[in-house]
């Protein structure tokens, strides 16, 4: 049947549905599952892109990206926290991309952008916090913490939770954090006092605060949206953003270097900037701040400007060098110490 092209055919019926498609999308997620799942199906419903969809941790995804750089399986990167995009961007594993949509984002979201050349654009920011179950605390008699200096009490001991800063980008904005906030030296002191305390350290960073809610633990370390996200449905749950300052991150999303799908990977990214796709993570209990200055910051998001933010210097905590060099003391100097 020469003359019928596979447009008429596949109208027909007669191609299997994969032949219909619009092509398909590797995409390595790294929001909270249920927001990945929600903007995949609305963009595949949009655009008829097949999107195959994992969700994995920051530091998981930068370690994964790397091993198949000679070989890349994803397309695009899309979320958590911007340091390992940063990272990944120097170590050449992403590719530039200059979205018309770009124009339409707020200055901190275009810095990242500026900063790689192109390589790492910003999706949304949150600020770093803890949360505590205010039901557990006073079952134990333990006051409720407002400070990060307040989770060294030994009254805490076995009551934290936060995540491993190899894996998760939550845990590794926390050590970049305090090392930011009190000084290197101060600030691994810090880690190893904490570390006393530590109940669990968690692959996924948001995962604390579902603990807390659960009450298996009395407090966690995440960003403090992840915290109201589980508040606003347990009033128990409290979030604190501490009293010495705090950092924050830049949610980000990066192209892969040698995406098979590179148009699909554009086609994503350009969608993923617009306001309508990022209503998706309000939608899902995600309450970050968007970077679309169009879209709407959720009523329920911290607000950023009435918290003490510290000057975070991106370009040195998500250098290569500093990256590695923190994580692989953490794991010498923190880690291995017994409780
Ligand atoms: C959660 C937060 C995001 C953050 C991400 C980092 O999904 O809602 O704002 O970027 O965690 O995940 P990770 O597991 O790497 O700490």
């Amino acid at each position: 049947m020469p003359a019928l092209g596979a447009l008429t055919l596949a109208a027909a019926g007669l191609l299997p549905m994969a032949a219909q498609a619009q092509g398909s999308l590797v995409l390595y997620c790294g929001v909270n599952e249920d927001w990945c799942r929600a903007a995949s199906t609305a963009f595949e419903r949009e655009t008829g892109i097949k999107v195959a969809m994992t969700r994995k941790s920051s530091g998981e995804i930068l370690a994964q990206v790397k091993a198949e750089s000679s070989n890349p399986r994803a397309d695009v990167w899309w979320g958590g926290t911007g340091d390992p995009h940063l990272q990944a961007a120097e170590e050449g594993l992403t590719t530039d991309y200059k979205s018309p949509k770009v124009g339409e984002l707020q200055d901190w979201a275009v810095r990242p952008w500026e900063q790689t050349k192109g390589r790492t654009v910003g999706i949304y920011s949150g600020a770093l916090g803890f949360g505590y179950n205010a039901k557990v605390l006073k079952s134990r008699g333990i006051p409720e913490p407002k400070c990060w200096a307040d989770l060294l009490d030994p009254k805490f001991k076995d009551e934290v939770q936060v995540a491993d800063p190899n894996s998760s980008g939550t845990a590794y904005t926390l050590l970049a954090t305090v090392v930011q906030l009190m000084g290197e030296d101060k600030g691994f002191e810090y880690m190893k006092a904490l570390h006393k305390n530590v109940n669990q350290y968690t692959k996924s960073g948001s995962a604390p605060a579902k603990a807390v809610s659960l009450g298996e633990t009395a407090v966690g370390i995440t960003f403090m949206h992840d915290m109201i996200s589980v508040a606003v449905d347990n009033p128990d749950v409290k979030t604190v953003a501490p009293c010495e300052g705090t950092g924050y991150e830049i949610g980000s999303m990066s192209i892969v270097k040698g995406a098979r799908n590179l148009d699909s990977a554009k086609r994503w990214y350009d969608w993923a900037l617009t306001p309508a796709a990022q209503e998706f993570g309000a939608k899902t209990k995600n309450f970050q701040v968007p970077s679309n200055k169009a879209a709407p910051t959720p009523p329920e998001a911290p607000k950023l400007a009435e918290i003490k933010l510290i000057p975070y210097d991106f370009a040195k905590y998500g250098s290569s060098d500093e990256r590695r060099r923190l994580l692989a003391k953490w794991d010498r100097e923190v880690k291995p110490l017994s409780k």
